[in-house]
């Protein structure tokens, strides 16, 4: 499909049917597409507009077999963890099961996918504690804590983009973060600076199977008005 012949989706639409797409056909997929893709993920907003993002775009059929091998370890931990977790209550045991096996499905297909993408930040680091003014320097240590917990905030808006960029050019990917329970070997095999984390690791390519509608937990459970003692009505 070339770039100005994708089909147009209107936004809600994309939101509502992006369901995790961990089945992929192994054909590749165009160059310009998986360019377009990219230049929506950096759309997104970031801390201080720092825009530190990097993605490593992984094509080459060896490197791919490569990272999948990796991910397939990192997907042993996840295996025991799984085995030990009982169904959430909101999911019925289909959509449940369903889950579990198309997980497990991309722990031993991660490299079959044709784009590998891995989003990642440069780490910011505060301006040293003597440059700032001395009333604030007792905040120091609170504002790295702070620093520290917004650090993914940067990149997830973008990996979003990914995800409905793809869904609207009929692509196929879903969020994986797996592959950080032994990082150090990811950023070993992809060349990935020492200062440069990794958050995600996305299998991109033509679905196997068909596009949404996700079903999630209603507003009434999750959003609030006013107080967290009032369900939103909606
Ligand atoms: C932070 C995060 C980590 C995730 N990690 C994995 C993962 O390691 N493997 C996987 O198959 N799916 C992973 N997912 C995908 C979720 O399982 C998926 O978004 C969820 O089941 C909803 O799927 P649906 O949109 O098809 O309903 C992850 C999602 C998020 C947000």
């Amino acid at each position: 499909m070339s770039v100005s012949a994708a089909p147009a989706i209107e936004l809600f639409d994309a939101i509502h049917t992006a369901r995790a797409q961990r089945r992929l056909r192994p054909d590749p997929v165009p160059e310009a597409l998986i360019t377009r893709v990219l230049d929506a993920a950096i759309r997104a907003p970031s801390a201080g507009n720092a825009q530190n993002w990097h993605f490593v775009v992984v094509r080459d059929a060896e490197q791919r077999r490569r990272v999948g091998a990796l991910y397939r370890k990192a997907s042993d931990i996840a295996e025991a963890v799984y085995k030990a977790r009982s169904r959430p209550a909101h999911l019925t045991e289909a959509q449940w099961q369903r889950m579990l096996t198309n997980g497990a499905h991309l722990w031993d297909h991660m490299g079959d996918a044709p784009v590998l993408l891995i989003p990642c930040l440069r780490q910011r680091d505060l301006p040293a504690r003597e440059a700032l003014d001395a009333a604030w320097r007792d905040h120091y240590d609170a504002e790295r804590d702070y620093l520290d917990r917004i650090r993914g905030a940067s990149i997830y808006p973008a990996v979003q983009n990914l995800i409905l960029a793809c869904r609207a050019l009929g692509l196929g990917t879903v969020i994986t973060t797996n592959h950080l329970r032994i990082e150090a070997e990811f950023k070993a095999l992809l060349g990935i600076p020492a200062d440069v984390d990794t958050f995600a690791l996305m299998p991109i390519g033509w679905p196997e199977g068909h596009f949404g509608p996700v079903s999630r937990r209603p507003l009434s459970e999750v959003a609030h008005a006013d107080r967290w003692s009032n369900a939103w009505p909606g």
